[in-house]
């Protein structure tokens, strides 16, 4: 799993332009954040499904890449003071609290638009096809967009000091989270040129692990310290967040991430190749500590 972590993190810095006199700050404040670690589940999922559908790793990595900047632009806005206002991430001072706040803002947008450029490179091309390339860019954009990522944010914002349903704070999950988790798996699967009841599986997996990690995060910052999150904790109850955790409490939670995590390594029954890594990594997601 480190190894695949390493290449992973050396593969991301790749595409980074040069830092010349000009546009080097921008680009340093692209790469503190790129490298500043975190768990690196989404491409972890992209080499795992193209893998288990018959694909490479190696093809797989430039969409593995862009899912990663992506979530990475979308923590630096989430920490920024006119979204969540964090100053800790990954175990170090956000991007705005390094490069302030005009510099973070051109770095996420900056990460954002280099994802299309890794999804749509030469090497990416000549290890999938255009077509697939296509794909890939069609699911990042439209993941990452209003009705994806971005719409589960502002629904986010929008709920801060509201009481709001289970189901809207289901939607809200399945946005923010969830949609860039499946995008993840299906990079893989479009790498691999899986078949429908593949990519449908894979979809199924990917819902439930992407519900359950949004409410095991909502728990942990609740329950852990920030030394062990590498984020502050108390987070969401100073910003008056509609959590899962607020909503039905820790135990409630507990029981619907694990019922989540079942769910998904069942969807994982119609592979004929062996699930054992991604079973496992719904387990590790359910039960991690940061
Ligand atoms: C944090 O994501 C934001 C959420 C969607 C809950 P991760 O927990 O994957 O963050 P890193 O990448 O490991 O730092
Ligand atoms: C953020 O959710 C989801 C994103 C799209 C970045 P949170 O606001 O709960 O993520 P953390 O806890 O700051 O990582
Ligand atoms: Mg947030
Ligand atoms: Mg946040
Ligand atoms: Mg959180």
């Amino acid at each position: 799993m480190s190894d695949k972590k390493l290449n992973i993190e050396k593969e991301l810095l790749s595409y980074l332009p040069e830092k010349d006199e000009l546009i080097g700050n921008l680009v340093s404040s692209m790469e503190y954040s790129l490298t500043a670690g975190g768990k690196r589940v989404r491409p972890m999922l992209v080499m795992e499904f193209a893998k288990l559908c018959g694909g490479s790793e190696e093809a797989a990595m430039p969409f593995a890449c862009a899912i990663e900047m992506i979530h990475t632009y979308s923590l630096i806005h989430d920490d920024l003071p006119c979204m969540d206002n964090d100053d800790l991430r990954r175990g170090k001072p956000t991007n705005h609290k390094v490069y302030g706040e005009a510099c973070a803002l051109l770095a996420g947008s900056g990460l954002l638009t280099l994802a299309f450029e890794a999804a749509s490179s030469e090497r990416a091309v000549s290890l999938n096809s255009t077509e697939k390339c296509l794909a890939a860019v069609r699911v990042l954009s439209e993941a990452a967009g209003a009705v994806g990522m971005l719409g589960g944010q502002i629904i986010d914002l929008e709920s801060e000091g509201k009481s709001v349903d289970i189901d809207h704070l289901k939607i809200m999950d399945a946005k923010k989270t969830g949609a860039l988790i499946i995008a993840a798996a299906k990079l893989g699967c479009i790498s691999a040129g899986a078949s429908k009841e593949q990519i449908d599986a894979a979809v199924s997996y990917a819902e439930n692990i992407g519900l359950a990690f949004q409410i095991v995060d909502d728990m942990l910052d609740i329950t852990s310290s920030t030394e062990e999150l590498g984020k502050p904790v108390g987070s969401d109850s100073e910003n008056e967040k509609s959590t899962y955790a607020a909503l039905l409490g820790l135990d409630e939670c507990r029981k619907i991430s694990e019922e989540l995590t079942e769910n998904a390594v069942k969807a994982l029954e119609v592979f004929e190749n062996d699930t054992e890594t991604l079973k496992k990594f719904a387990y590790y997601l359910l039960r991690r500590e940061n």
